[in-house]
C-alpha cells in the first residue's frame, strides 16, 4: 500500500498536517510514504504545467490511499486545497485512489464539513470514496475518541481496498 497525505493549509507544518499524518498512520498501520504540504508548492498552483505541482499530482495518482486534509475556513475546506484539486481531470483524476476526506476545525458547528464539502469533490474526481469524512476539533485531536472509533471502523476497509489484496497491489 502506498500512502500519501496531502494538506492544504496556508500555514506550513500545521496541526492539520500532524493530525492527517496520524490518521494515515492509524488507517494504514505505518508512516505515510509521502507528505505533501501544499503551501510548499506556492504560486505554481495558480497555473498549469509547474514541474513540482505535476510531480505532486503524479505522487497522488500513484498512491493507493490518500488522506486529503484541510483546516475548516468559513465552514469549508481551503482554497489552497481546491487549487491543487483543480489540477486533476474530472471523472478520472483520482481513479484507483482510496481517498479520505479529513478536516480539522475550531468549532463543532461544522462537523459535517468533510462529508458535505470535501467528499463530493473527491467523488467527482473519480476517487474511491468508500470512507465517510472525518472532522476533528483542533483541541486535543489526538486523544479525541472519534479518531480511534473512525480508524478501528475503517481500517479493515482500507486494507481490503488499498492493501495487497485490493487495487493497492499494483501501486
Ligand atoms: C481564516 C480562518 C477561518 C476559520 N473558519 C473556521 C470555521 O468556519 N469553522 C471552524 O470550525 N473553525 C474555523 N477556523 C478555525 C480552524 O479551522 C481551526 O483552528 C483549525 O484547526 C486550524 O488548523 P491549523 O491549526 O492546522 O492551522 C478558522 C480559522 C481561520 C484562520
Amino acid at each position: 500500500m502506498t500512502t500519501t497525505v496531502v494538506v492544504g493549509n496556508p500555514k506550513p507544518e500545521s496541526r492539520t498536517l500532524a493530525a492527517a499524518v496520524l490518521l494515515a498512520e492509524r488507517l494504514s498501520g505505518g508512516a505515510p510514504d509521502h507528505v505533501i504540504d501544499l503551501i510548499d508548492l506556492g504560486a505554481g498552483l495558480l497555473g498549469w504545467g509547474d514541474d513540482n505541482v505535476a510531480s505532486a499530482v503524479r505522487t497522488v495518482q500513484s498512491s493507493s490511499l490518500v488522506v486529503f486534509g484541510s483546516p475548516t475556513y468559513k465552514g469549508t475546506y481551503t482554497g489552497l486545497l481546491k487549487l491543487f484539486l483543480e489540477q486533476f481531470p474530472g471523472g478520472t483524476g483520482l481513479a484507483g485512489v482510496v481517498t479520505v476526506p479529513f478536516m480539522l476545525g475550531g468549532s463543532p458547528d461544522h462537523a459535517l464539513a468533510a462529508d458535505l464539502t470535501l467528499k463530493p469533490v473527491l467523488t467527482q474526481l473519480g476517487g474511491t470514496c468508500a470512507l465517510p469524512g472525518l472532522y476533528l476539533l483542533d483541541q486535543g485531536y489526538a486523544e479525541n475518541p472519534a479518531l480511534a472509533t473512525y480508524t478501528q471502523r475503517w481500517r479493515p476497509t482500507v486494507e481490503a481496498l488499498a492493501g495487497p489484496a485490493g487495487h493497492g497491489a499494483s501501486r
